[in-house]
């Protein structure tokens, strides 16, 4: 059971990017929260991604193809304009749970609309940095269901 973390732009800033909103925590810190994570929910491997480009992000789903079991995905402002993000989740079929560090809901009006959020079975929100946990965690039940 392999697990692929995507994080889309902005997310390597964590900690210096508005704090009042992201908190004070490093993207290092949200690597280290995932791995222990996954080590403890029983995934045999996981990756965690960053990139600030919308196309690195479509080439790291198409690769996820026939290698990783699930996907957490955070695509940060690429949620609600990314058509592209969502084809790529789409075309590969892989089992996705949406996750975002802020409450998106009760944020600004542009923030309602997820596209990523289409192509997944569940959403975390608002819940910080250990939303991460908590989307591994739906992720991980979802597919011992399956198999
Ligand atoms: C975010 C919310 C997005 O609206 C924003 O553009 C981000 C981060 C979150 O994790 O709360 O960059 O995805």
């Amino acid at each position: 059971m392999k697990a692929l973390v995507i994080n889309g732009p902005n997310l390597n800033m964590l900690g210096i990017r508005e704090p009042g909103i992201y908190g004070t925590d490093s993207y290092e810190t949200l690597v280290s929260i995932c791995q222990d994570s996954a080590d403890e929910l029983g995934f045999d491997g996981i990756e965690v991604f960053q990139s600030n480009h919308e196309g690195t992000i479509v080439d790291r789903i198409q690769e996820a193809y026939g290698t990783v079991d699930g996907i957490v995905i955070n695509p940060a402002a690429y949620t609600h304009t990314s058509i592209a993000i969502l084809d790529a989740l789409k075309a590969v079929g892989i089992p996705a749970v949406e996750v975002h560090i802020s409450a998106v809901e009760e944020r600004e009006a542009f923030r309602q609309v997820s596209y990523a959020g289409m192509a997944c079975f569940a959403r975390v929100s608002g819940e910080g940095l250990a939303g991460y946990a908590h989307a591994l965690e739906i992720l991980s039940e979802q597919l011992r269901k399956q198999d």
